[in-house]
């Protein structure tokens, strides 16, 4: 399921959107309350909503400029027999503290770095880098629930694991894994189950992708596996991944990461002429079962994946940009500030791989669902997290189902989350909730039957929020 960028109606709203707030400075630090419902709220939704991401742009002289340069603004939507509360708060990483007390940027963002006055403050950022003192804690990307019940924040260095407290927003303090695994950055999308967190570190010395293990309850990391790169100059980016019940998929795009431009812009270079590979690493015993060569891509956000039975093949979804970059430039603050109701954003698909596990060197990339059909895929997608893993109906290629579009133009929803029923047998019994932000500034938590797309209620937020990034579900004791 996704919810499309909301530019339907753009013929018809040739005009700017000065009161849009998704991609402006959250109005305070903190609020909290109580929310008017208008619907109802099914009684067995019970437990909280939990988002992050940037919300904070503009602080004193510093302005960002990309969407993941601002600081993190975490959401709380707390679902209690048909009541729901609502409230938001900063997330009090390092980087944010910083950058108050400085009033500028102290340590380097995504795209942006300090910028140096002098010699000796230019050197300063070398250090600074070198040593990890200026690499961000702004933990932005993600919100996971560990198996264990602790609520971690991260972004993709390793410093930018946070952990809060999922009923006041506090933030306790860093993470600290008590393993002795080098790599400075990490999925900012790791799997967690009940019982244990995977993720993929890349490996810059060796030049590779190393799959890690964190069992729930520790704080330590061990090596399941590794594989190394098959193409050049640097291992590709890693934002997410996707496992099976057996498997990890690593993925290896031609967008790689850029450490040789650490003290000057952006982390992540396209290299259009390295060759795209998908890597199938064995959970259990870390071994590399299939190495493929695959079209290029470039996706931020793997959907899901399943073992084909009878193929002897696993099936990879992921919301694929048509192998063009281009998204991260449209990323910018100042092109999403700029939305006058037309696309704005470079077209993508649902991309789904087919890859081999009985030794064949190629892997097939095929649009899952046609965009005349479908509409268009921007991203964000969600699953029933039962089915991850698994074979799920949606995404179908046989039967191509989709579901019914929630739709409000100008408005701007944020990543919808499925919460299924309890009990519920079937994939879609269950509801999606998000948060929009419309285009008169004002924002509502949104809940819709996970089926039929209807809506079946809305909280209006005191104001309008940002967009945000990614969320998780807390279901109550
Ligand atoms: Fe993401």
């Amino acid at each position: 399921m996704s919810m499309q960028s909301q530019v339907k109606d753009s013929k018809t709203l040739p005009v700017k959107y000065p009161n849009l707030v998704a991609w402006e400075n959250v109005k305070q630090e903190r609020w909290e309350g109580e929310l008017e419902v208008d619907g109802h709220i099914p009684h067995w939704l019970n437990g909280t909503y939990l988002r992050n991401g940037p919300g904070m742009f503009d602080i004193g002289d510093y302005k960002s400029k990309s969407l993941f340069d601002g600081y993190a603004t975490l959401v709380r939507l707390h679902f209690e027999n048909g009541r729901l509360t609502g409230g938001h708060a900063q997330l009090q990483s390092d980087a944010y503290k910083a950058v108050k007390k400085n009033n500028n940027i102290y340590h380097r963002e995504f795209s942006t770095l300090p910028k140096p006055s002098n010699i000796f403050k230019a050197i300063g950022n070398v250090v600074g880098m070198l040593s990890g003192a200026l690499v961000t804690d702004n933990a932005i990307i993600s919100v996971i629930r560990l198996g264990d019940g602790r609520v971690v924040c991260l972004t993709e260095t390793k410093k930018g694991s946070l952990e809060i407290d999922p009923k006041t927003l506090e933030t306790i303090g860093t993470f600290k894994y008590t393993d002795n695994i080098r790599g400075p950055t990490q999925s900012g999308h790791p799997m967690v189950f009940d019982k244990e967190l995977i993720t993929v570190l890349p490996d810059f010395i060796n030049r590779g992708y190393n799959v890690i293990r964190m069992l729930a309850g520790t704080n330590e990391r061990t090596l399941i596996g590794r594989v190394n790169c098959k193409s050049s100059p640097t291992p590709g980016w890693v934002h997410s991944f996707a496992v099976t019940d057996n498997y990890v998929v690593v993925p290896e795009m031609p967008m790689k990461y850029a450490p040789y431009n650490m003290l000057k812009g952006g982390l992540l270079k396209w290299h259009p002429e390295s060759k795209a590979f998908i890597h199938i690493i064995r959970k259990e015993t870390g071994e590399t079962v299939a190495s493929v060569e695959v079209p290029p891509f470039m996706t931020f956000h793997f959907i899901n994946a399943y073992e084909e039975k009878g193929m002897n093949s696993v099936i990879v979804d992921c919301c694929e940009h048509n192998a063009n970059p281009t998204i991260f430039d449209k990323l910018h603050l100042h092109e999403l500030r700029s939305f006058t109701g037309k696309d704005v954003l470079p077209h993508s698909r649902i991309g789904r791989f087919t890859i081999p596990l009985d030794g064949s060197p190629r892997g097939k990339l095929e649009t899952a669902m046609p965009p005349e059909e479908h509409g268009r895929a921007i991203d964000m997608c969600t699953i029933n997290p039962i089915y991850r893993g698994k074979m799920y109906r949606y995404i179908d290629l046989k039967e191509k189902t989709e579901k019914s579009n929630w739709h409000l133009g100008g408005s701007i929803p944020s990543e919808p989350i499925f919460i299924g029923r309890p009990g519920a047998e079937v994939e879609d019994d269950g509801v999606v909730i998000s948060l929009v932000s419309d285009k008169d500034g004002n924002g509502f938590a949104l809940v819709l039957d996970g089926s039929t797309f209807a809506e079946i209620a809305r909280a209006k937020l005191p104001y309008g929020l940002p967009y945000g990034l990614h969320g998780c579900w807390v279901p109550s004791p």
